[in-house]
């Protein structure tokens, strides 16, 4: 949620910002801005997307600056609150990722002072106070600010003739590229892929002053040492590789996602904590949510292991049961409400585990123990193929704990994928277009699928979906149902087969137009279906693998079908770092 960029080299700053902000325009795209330092301090900054042009970087000079790509939490998306926020004098500019909590009453005490606000956002407050401690080193005066501040932050600062740039973090991602003769800091490290592979993870509570001569950490009065890592993902990842959308781009890439997932994990040691729980809490959001929603069933099943899953943003309001292993799922690691809820388990001695993609991000520092995921960078908005390496970490698990009862299938997963990308859907797509509102059902393991469906078609295409588990759907949503709701159930063969096939019939014999999506060779399941999209693969884990990988094709091309911005649906951001 919001994306921060700087830059300090020998190099003209200002294109380098703006091609770094395009990297993390999948964080926020309400508006973006730049700030250059020289003598003085230039911005240029303009409400919506950096596609949509407006930036003139001709006569921008300078070596140092900052920028930002916003997603509006405090004021609308407009020119005026657009960061970056400049002090009264307009001689020190702030770029900021998160949120100010007791803004209000610091910007009352600043105004009180005699300071002019230009914004509505609780940013602006710290150019103002900066101004107010700065006497000549910029890293000091910081360091003087935030205890002053509530809430979270990343904040990237500049200031007119001073030859540093000075990073600061509170529980919102902040990353540092080394390069070579320049350094950069970045929300993460997808914009600084094109400069370097080398990093440094800013810890909560760091105070980083930037300049050509390298880079300087502090924390408290003392100086510290981030160990620089390596990042291996490469920019080739970050490209859209001659896909019209890194949607579908990232949608191909899940067999070998799947497959890499599963051969790195296989090569690591089971975590001890594993090793005789009694009992699983899995705590997630979104798409994570329904990935762990589907690793439920097959623990429960396989294993033996009572398995809770709840949304993260609400199990602060719940007591922990005893004992349980307590595990995040998160794609980004940085997602607010996964990281309250380690933070709470924690609190609790609960041993922690995380599963997530991404290197040095916040829930790796804050849980026991990580096991991570192999999608690589994940652009596109809309989760994909985090989902289905998602899906391959609880496979793992649930298949080591169950001492190998998913093993053969998990050498093929790749395989029905790969064939679910092969299907011709247009005649789906057709049928789902033209609805204002959708059901996805499914029973068992494919009822989180359903959910998952649901959530996909409708960030993308905007048509109203939702996931129900089949059985439930006589109980009150039934009265939606008419020949302009379509149904897609997901009706895998298998021992919910019989009671599925008679909901498909259920929701037929109200004239509801039905999309089936089931194995080939039934007649009668085809007939009954207004569209069947043969399933491929055979047995439970390539249906799933199979099952996802279609409904997200169906999303996806109804969505390009109606004209979207498949990428970056309106309203959303890819990182949700506040509550
Ligand atoms: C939906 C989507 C979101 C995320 C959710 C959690 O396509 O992407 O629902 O799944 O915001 O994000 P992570 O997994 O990063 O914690």
């Amino acid at each position: 949620m919001c994306g921060i960029f700087g830059y300090c080299g020998r190099r003209k700053a200002a294109p380098i910002l703006v091609e770094g902000l395009r990297h993390l325009e999948y964080r926020g795209y309400d508006s973006f801005g730049i700030a250059v330092a020289n003598d003085g301090i230039t911005v240029q900054k303009k409400q919506g997307k950096i596609s949509l042009g407006g930036a003139d970087l001709s006569g921008i000079k300078g070596t140092m600056g900052i920028g930002h790509t916003r997603w509006a939490t405090h004021g609308v998306p407009n020119d005026q609150n657009a960061h970056p926020h400049l002090d009264c004098p307009g001689k020190i500019a702030v770029v900021h990722n998160g949120i100010i909590e007791n803004y209000a009453a610091l910007k009352r005490e600043l105004q009180d002072r005699g300071h002019t606000f230009c914004s509505e956002t609780d940013t602006e407050v710290i150019p103002h106070l900066l101004e107010e401690a700065f006497q000549g080193d910029l890293a000091a005066a910081v360091e003087k600010v935030i205890p002053r501040l509530e809430g979270s932050y990343a904040l990237l600062v500049v200031a007119a003739g001073c030859p540093e740039m000075v990073a600061a973090r509170k529980r919102s991602p902040l990353v540092l590229g080394v390069g070579d003769r320049a350094f950069l800091a970045a929300s993460d490290v997808t914009p600084i892929l094109e400069h370097t592979e080398r990093v440094v993870y800013l810890e909560d509570g760091d105070v980083a002053s930037v300049s050509t001569k390298g880079i300087v950490i502090r924390q408290g009065e003392a100086n510290v040492e981030r160990p620089v890592q390596r990042i291996d993902w490469s920019l080739a990842e970050v490209k859209k590789g001659g896909f019209p959308h890194y949607m579908q781009k990232e949608i191909y890439e899940q067999p070998e996602v799947f497959s890499a997932t599963i051969r790195t994990l296989r090569d690591e040691e089971t975590p001890r904590m594993l090793e005789g729980i009694q009992g699983v809490t899995l705590v997630a959001c979104g798409t994570s949510y329904h990935a762990a929603l589907l690793c439920r069933y097959l623990i429960e099943e396989h294993c033996g292991i009572p398995a809770r899953v709840e949304l993260a943003s609400e199990f602060k309001y719940y007591t922990l049961p005893g004992g349980d292993l307590v595990v995040g799922v998160s794609q980004s690691g940085e997602t607010a409400d996964t990281l309250a809820a380690i933070e709470k388990a924690r609190m609790h001695n609960h041993p922690t585990l995380a599963i997530t993609n991404v290197l040095g991000s916040t829930i790796t520092r804050l849980a026991d123990h990580t096991l991570y995921m192999r999608a690589g960078p994940e652009i596109s908005v809309a989760a994909t193929k985090s989902f289905i390496a998602e899906l391959a970490v609880f496979f793992h698990l649930v298949d080591r704990l169950s001492g190998g009862k998913l093993e053969p299938a998990l050498g093929s997963g790749h395989l029905a994928i790969g064939e679910a990308l092969l299907q011709d859907l247009s005649p789906a797509v057709e049928l789902c277009m033209g609805a204002r509102s959708m059901f996805f059902v499914g029973r068992g393991p494919f009822y989180p699928l359903a959910l998952e469906g649901a959530l996909k078609m409708k960030e993308i295409s905007y048509i109203h979906a939702e996931g129900y588990a089949a059985g439930e759907i006589k109980h009150g949503p039934f009265a939606l149902l008419s020949p302009e709701t379509p149904v897609v159930a997901l009706c895998p063969p298998g021992p919910a087969f019989p009671a599925m096939f008679s909901n498909i019939k259920e929701m037929k014999a109200r004239g509801t137009p039905m999309v089936v999506i089931g194995a080939g060779g039934n007649q009668e399941l085809e007939e009954v279906s207004d569209v069947f999209i043969p399933l491929p693969g055979g047995g439970l884990v390539s249906h799933i693998l199979a099952s996802t990988t279609l409904l997200q094709l169906l999303a996806y091309h109804t969505a390009v079908a109606l004209g979207r911005d498949v990428d970056q649906p309106r309203n959303l951001a890819k990182s949700v770092t506040v509550e």
